[in-house]
């Protein structure tokens, strides 16, 4: 049975609208030689199969939560706010199992006292928190909100398997949404959105929850992500292909009108395929993966940081942003682009 959910529009004068964006990736890079000197693989096979040269990898020291703050500040610098009605987290990678690395965030950010949570998509994360966000903005629960999307993957992928350690990064990235007109530049328009837990298993770290929690005496200890890799590229092109349309329709938007698509960073082909299946150019369709890897719920807001920096996105351009993960989830909205938004990295 699929649960999902079709694009719901906004009323008019309560869009959460975007005014602050900013990202952070830690200093440490990690080569495609530097993996083959440890690991079965090559440099051409990782850069044709995923279309990764290069991830950035946090130190042992560093958690989500320092990588989510530093997003954050950055966020809140660039809207020129210093203050926030609620944080929302998205990650698969908390820095604990409780408390949730929202509060610790909300501390670090100096946001004493405000609503602070997470939200746990796998990559999907960063856009099911935007939608959440733009449903507290238009219930007027909350003016304005910070959305980071933040992952230490690196804790969680086997350093030994080839088929995931060519794949991620660490990084995060966070926007400032704030209450809006649907019409205006920086508006976010109807979110698609939906998960089928039948394919639970197919990014899944097996241990260390409640169903088998971590018994290293009974041999069960198994705590990295594991990964059906083919299920999950076949079952990625035809969600995201699908919830991009759902939602663009919603927006009245046909796929030509799309100027800029932001797909989630999961592998160059993915995006390839997303883009053949749509119709879609694909100058239009901006990437990153060659230097971040797959970031998870960091993966939109990076790549939209990175994006506006390099002259990509512009304003008043209509972009689409798209999203599919662990669950799996899937989600996509419509964002017309700010004017004067100045992205910080
Ligand atoms: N280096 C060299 N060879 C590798 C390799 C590596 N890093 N990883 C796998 N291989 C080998 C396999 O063992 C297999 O060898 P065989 O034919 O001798 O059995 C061969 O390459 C093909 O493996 P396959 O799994 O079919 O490759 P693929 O083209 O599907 O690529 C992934 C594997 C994981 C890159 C790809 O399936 C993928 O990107 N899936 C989506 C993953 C993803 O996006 N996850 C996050 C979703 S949010």
């Amino acid at each position: 049975m699929i649960f999902a959910r079709k694009a719901t529009t906004p009323s008019p004068a309560h869009a959460a609208r975007l005014i602050g964006l900013g990202s952070y990736l830690p200093p440490q890079k990690v080569s495609n030689a530097d993996l083959a000197s440890r690991l079965d693989t090559t440099d051409e096979w990782i850069r044709t199969r995923i279309g990764v040269a290069e991830r950035h990898i946090a130190d042992p020291a560093t958690a989500t939560s320092d990588l989510a703050v530093e997003a954050g500040l950055r966020a809140m610098k660039s809207a020129e706010v210093e203050h926030v009605d609620a944080v929302i987290v998205a990650t698969a990678t908390p820095d604990h199992h409780v408390p949730g690395t929202a509060p610790l965030v909300a501390h670090q950010l100096g946001l004493r006292q405000i609503p602070a949570f997470d939200l746990s998509a796998g990559c999907s994360g960063f856009v099911y928190a935007t939608t959440v966000a733009a449903g507290l903005i238009h219930a007027k629960t909350a003016g304005t909100v910070l959305v980071i999307g933040a992952e230490k993957m690196s804790a969680v992928i086997d350093p030994a398997d080839r088929s995931t350690a060519p794949i991620f990064g660490d990084g995060a990235g966070a926007v400032v949404l704030t209450a809006g007109h649907a019409d205006e530049p920086g508006a976010l328009g109807p979110a698609a959105w939906g998960s089928d837990g039948e394919h639970a298993d197919a990014i899944c770290i097996p241990d260390g929850g409640s169903r088998r929690p971590s018994n290293p005496t009974d041999g069960v200890n198994d705590p990295y992500v594991r990964m059906k890799g083919n299920e999950v590229f076949r079952h990625a092109v035809r969600r995201i292909s699908q919830v991009t349309q759902e939602s663009a329709a919603a927006a009245g938007w046909a796929i030509q009108d799309i100027d800029r698509l932001i797909v989630h960073q999961a592998n160059a082909r993915i995006s390839a395929a997303v883009a053949n299946t749509l119709g879609i150019p694909t100058e239009r369709v901006p990437s990153n993966i060659i230097h971040v890897g797959n970031t998870s719920a960091a993966s939109i807001p990076l790549l939209l940081s990175h994006s506006a920096i390099d002259g990509q996105l512009k304003a008043r351009q209509r972009v689409v942003v798209t999203s599919f993960g662990a669950g799996f989830t899937w989600a996509a909205t419509t964002l017309l682009w700010p004017i004067d938004l100045q992205a910080l990295a």
